[in-house]
């Protein structure tokens, strides 16, 4: 019999891609299945940025490139982060990788260890918790409140705090719940950590550019007094409808970069080339097929929100981010796992209950709204006719 090392059963997964695949089944046995289940764009990558992955290849870029990234691409990143989020940055602190999950899981195999404790949002995206559990840190969840738009409470946070705390992920706007922390909750988590110099911090930002009703990001780069122990994730994924590329980026501490450069180098080499030449047409190109993906995301969002407020049992806050929403589903009487397979098996509707986020999703179902607003309205029509 062979044995696995036991880290092996402590690492979890990522609900949303069994749900994926559970509704493909379905839909290949004949069933109608409308998909608000998974957390990726609905639209084409844009095809100036396929083009230039085409030329990248005609062009015999077929090799290795350096574990970081080729240096065009690391200035780019470096050149939209100083438009962006107004830092400057050497393109050395800057890895490429194959999708935003890799500089999360560099952060947390860097820091957790057993006897150690890493402070994750929860509900939040699955990944986290998994990757700490696996690393044999203590899982520490930091609680995301309905009745504050999900964001987290600084005073909170820094609460959980312990000598033997090395890192705390933020996520906003986040996953699961499309929620944005306020500016004023993030600079007061940002003066606490002034007291606790050991803890660094991941700030996953890949959901940055998809905000509304005129919320702006707040990047955790912002703040001088944490840059030395920031580590910033963010991708192509969401924004340019990539999430098939294969490519993301951390912006690394100077005292951290070769470290994440050694976990690259032991894990995957390199991103694939002509991918990341796709990422610089992508940053340096024109930018309307984002604001248009955007504009089409909030149109779907106030549709979501206003249905399903009209769905008896189910309340839905108005989420400023990303192309969530977790819905309160306690009036239904349903538990979140229970109500997600009846909305798949019986409305043939694909949805997320929200403890595949963590333990304080329970009461919660997560709907994307990546899809077409008439198929938003057939499926929460479906969902009616089965509560
Ligand atoms: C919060 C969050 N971070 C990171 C990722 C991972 O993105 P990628 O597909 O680029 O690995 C996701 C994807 O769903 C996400 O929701």
């Amino acid at each position: 019999m062979v044995e696995m090392a036991a880290a092996m059963s402590r690492l979890g997964t990522e609900s949303a891609f069994e749900v994926l695949a559970r509704a493909k089944a379905l839909e290949e046995q004949g069933r109608d299945i409308i998909n608000l289940g998974i957390g990726q764009p609905d639209f084409k990558t844009p095809p100036h940025i396929v083009e230039a992955a085409v030329a990248a290849l005609r062009d015999g870029h077929h090799g290795y490139t350096p574990a970081g990234g080729i240096p065009e691409l690391r200035r780019a990143v470096a050149a939209d982060v100083a438009k962006r989020r107004g830092v400057d940055f050497d393109p050395s602190q800057i890895m490429i990788v194959p999708g935003g999950k890799v500089t999360m899981f560099f952060a947390i195999l860097m820091f957790g260890e057993k006897g150690t404790e890493i402070i994750y949002p929860n509900p939040g995206f699955p990944i986290y918790e998994s990757a700490i559990n696996f690393s044999g840190a203590k899982a520490v969840p930091m609680p995301l409140h309905e009745n504050t738009g999900y964001s987290f409470s600084a005073d909170e946070v820094l609460g959980l705090i312990t000598p033997r705390t090395r890192l705390i992920i933020i996520n906003s706007p986040a996953n699961p719940t499309g929620g944005v922390v306020p500016r004023a909750e993030i600079e007061r988590l940002v003066a606490g950590l002034d007291r606790h110099p050991q803890v660094a911090v991941l700030s996953d930002e890949i959901y940055s550019r998809m905000l509304y009703e005129g919320r702006e990001h707040v990047s955790l780069l912002e703040f001088p007094s944490i840059r030395d122990r920031l580590i910033l994730l963010d991708g192509w994924s969401k924004t340019y409808a990539m999430t098939g590329w294969r490519l993301g980026y951390g912006i690394w501490p100077k005292g951290l970069i070769d470290a994440a450069t050694r976990l690259a180098i032991n894990c995957h080499s390199c991103v694939n080339a002509a991918t990341q030449f796709a990422g610089i047409a992508a940053i340096e190109g024109p930018q309307d097929a984002v604001d248009e993906m955007v504009r089409a995301f909030d149109e779907r969002r106030k549709v979501i929100v206003g249905e399903l407020n009209q769905t008896a049992g189910v309340t839905c806050p108005d989420p400023g981010g990303a192309f969530y929403v977790f819905a309160n589903i306690t009036g239904t009487g349903f538990k979140s796992a229970a109500l997600q397979d009846r909305l798949l098996n019986e409305a043939g509707v694909a949805t997320v209950a929200g403890t595949s986020f963590g333990r304080f999703g329970e009461g919660y179902i997560r709907f994307s709204y990546a899809n077409s607003t008439d198929n938003i309205r057939r499926a929460i029509r479906r969902i009616r006719e089965h509560l």
